[in-house]
């Protein structure tokens, strides 16, 4: 059964106060909804402790971001076990902010991927490819390559607790969404790119949308065959779009 997923990306966004705000409002959503929905907030790590003083239960915490390394001298970086330590149980890896401007790279967010599954973190593990891209025909090219990489060598077991989110570089932050049959184009090459790994697991895998979705296109986006929600960036700032875009998916 395939999991539908609503998680908000906070970014570099808010303060001790708005995370606070922000966190008790989407407790409150979340109680409102049919529990088959499982809503996610990722806040900048350093509000994470005032978020999770502020959420309920069936809120559940992700980060942005995770260290690929267990511990030991790395300046600025998170492990997972800290993450573990704050109830954290899903991890955005190869965010497109990531890899453009903080150097990821398919190696680098194959080894966090495979961190997070070895401490119990759910990795969120995010494709997509530019506008430039798209335009000269290489989405599929640049889609699977960054699938291939991110998910070798993983069993069966360890593939199944991947989330995958299809983020179209040219959709984030622009308002530029892509339409439901643009995405749903894309998630079903991945869902078919899985099934050659593993055919069962790829049954069962929740894959998400972000870029640009927002209160007005969230339904539609999420009646796609192969959209199991969304990774929700500007939008999940606001309240009042998040709780449309959470109930889009009911
Ligand atoms: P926007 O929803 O602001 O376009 O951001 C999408 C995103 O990058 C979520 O990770």
């Amino acid at each position: 059964m395939r999991r539908k997923i609503v998680a908000g990306n906070w970014k570099m966004n808010g303060t001790r106060q708005i995370a606070k705000d922000l966190a008790v409002g989407v407790s409150a959503i979340v109680e409102g909804l049919d529990k088959s929905v499982e809503v996610l907030i990722a806040p900048p790590f350093i509000l994470m402790a005032d978020v999770v003083a502020q959420i309920s239960s069936d809120v559940n915490l992700a980060s942005q971001n995770v260290s690929g390394f267990d511990n030991g001298a790395f300046t600025g970086e998170v492990s997972a076990d800290m993450l573990v330590g704050f109830g954290c149980s899903y991890s955005i890896v190869g965010h497109s902010e990531r890899r453009a401007l903080f150097g990821d790279t398919n190696e680098v967010v194959s080894a966090k991927v495979a961190k997070c599954i070895d401490k119990n973190i759910q990795p969120i593990l995010c494709v997509g490819e530019t506008l430039e891209e798209r335009e000269s025909g290489k989405i599929f090219e640049v889609v699977g390559s960054q699938l291939r990489a991110a998910l070798k060598g993983l069993s069966q077991v360890q593939l199944g607790k991947v989330v995958i989110a299809y983020e179209p570089v040219w959709a984030i932050g622009t308002g530029k969404t892509a339409t439901p049959e643009q995405a749903q184009e894309v998630h079903e090459f991945i869902r078919r790119e899985i099934a050659v790994i593993d055919k069962a697991v790829s049954d069962v895998i929740s894959i998400i949308y972000g870029g640009s979705v927002n209160a007005g296109n969230a339904k539609n986006l999420f009646a796609m065959a192969d959209i199991d929600g969304g990774l929700i960036g500007g939008a999940s700032l606001k309240l009042e779009e998040f709780e449309v875009i959470c109930k889009a998916i009911g």
